[in-house]
């Protein structure tokens, strides 16, 4: 077997931890990912997508776990290539809608969404790390399925947050349905651009515990003003540290392939250095699923007053 499939003792610590959304292969033409009773392979080529199926059997027998589906997705070239997974086994009558499991929490799925089902798995060290913190306030932007607020509201946090898409907001209400939470109840959702709606926050006063930064590599937002995370990641960061309060942690993180850890710490200790603050860096270990290289860089700024 390929030494990129997780070991049974992952597997088995998975369960432990009522997670059933991670990883089960990485390799350098695509992965595997087990999301509940779904397997769902990321490839780069039909023949990928091929090798990835037939060892999933065979890792399946030896695990004793056997997707009930298994769902195909190309990885594109370019962002406008992207295209919803598609069923390439099992049985094509059941919903496509369901729910899966990280460290107890329940985020909903949708495989006919997009080309994303509703959770990043790579995020994971760093929600649990944003719900031990407990922040009072978050602030979470791009905020997609609100998979952050809802970790923080678990942990009591008021949360706000902002995306573009109305409808990612919407099932990001549901998310915190599904985990008994009153999305009604001291939370906000903006569907609106975070380019505009944070110094609008700037200038109410508003001050968050904790922000989260997770753009895109690139976006259009109001008015077609075109994002690229390369030009304007400083901008954002230096907005973001107005709504600061002392203490606060802000995560930045990025998929862009030419951004490196090296490259956040540069942004990370320039904005401390133009508000005048002070902070720790670190870095959250890498959910033990993905392999070095695979999965988002990402960093979180903790400020000392
Ligand atoms: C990479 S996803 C964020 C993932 C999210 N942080 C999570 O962990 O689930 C990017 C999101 O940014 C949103 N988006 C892109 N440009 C935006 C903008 N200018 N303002 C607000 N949201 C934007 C997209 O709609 C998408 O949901």
């Amino acid at each position: 077997m390929n030494r990129g499939w997780i070991t049974p003792v992952q597997f088995a610590a998975f369960e432990a931890s009522q997670t059933d959304a991670h990883r089960l292969f990485s390799g350098a033409d695509g992965w595997v990912e087990r999301l509940a009773q779904d397997a769902l392979i990321s490839h780069k080529t039909p023949a990928a997508l091929d090798g990835m199926r037939d060892e999933l059997s065979g890792w399946g027998a030896a695990n004793a776990w056997n997707p009930r589906r298994i769902f195909g997705k190309l990885l594109p070239r370019q962002n406008e290539d992207r295209d919803p997974p598609v069923l390439v086994g099992g049985d094509a009558t059941l919903p496509l809608t369901g729910d899966v499991r990280e460290n107890g929490v329940r985020y909903c799925l949708d495989f006919a969404a997009g080309y994303s089902a509703g959770l990043f798995l790579d995020q994971r060290t760093n929600r649990a790390f944003l719900r031990n913190a407990a922040p009072a306030r978050l602030l979470n932007t791009f905020a997609y399925t609100c998979s952050f607020s809802v970790v923080a509201a678990l942990a009591g946090a008021a949360t706000v947050s902002i995306d573009l898409s109305r409808k990612s907001l919407e099932r990001g209400k549901a998310n915190f349905l599904l985990n008994g939470l009153d999305a009604n109840a001291g939370h906000r959702f903006l569907a609106d651009d975070v380019l505009e709606v944070l110094p609008r926050l700037a200038r109410r006063g508003e001050k968050f515990d904790a922000i989260v930064l997770d753009p895109p590599t690139f976006s259009r937002g109001n008015k077609g003003r075109r994002w690229q995370v390369g030009q304007h990641l400083e901008d954002l960061v230096l907005a973001a540290m107005e709504l600061a309060a002392p203490s606060a942690r802000v995560l930045i993180s990025t998929n862009c392939a030419t951004i490196q850890h090296g490259d956040l710490e540069r942004v990370a200790r320039f904005a401390l250095k133009f508000h005048r603050r002070a902070g720790d860096l670190h870095r959250e270990a890498q959910p033990p699923d993905f392999r070095p290289g695979h999965g988002a860089r990402t960093l979180w700024m903790s400020l000392r007053g």
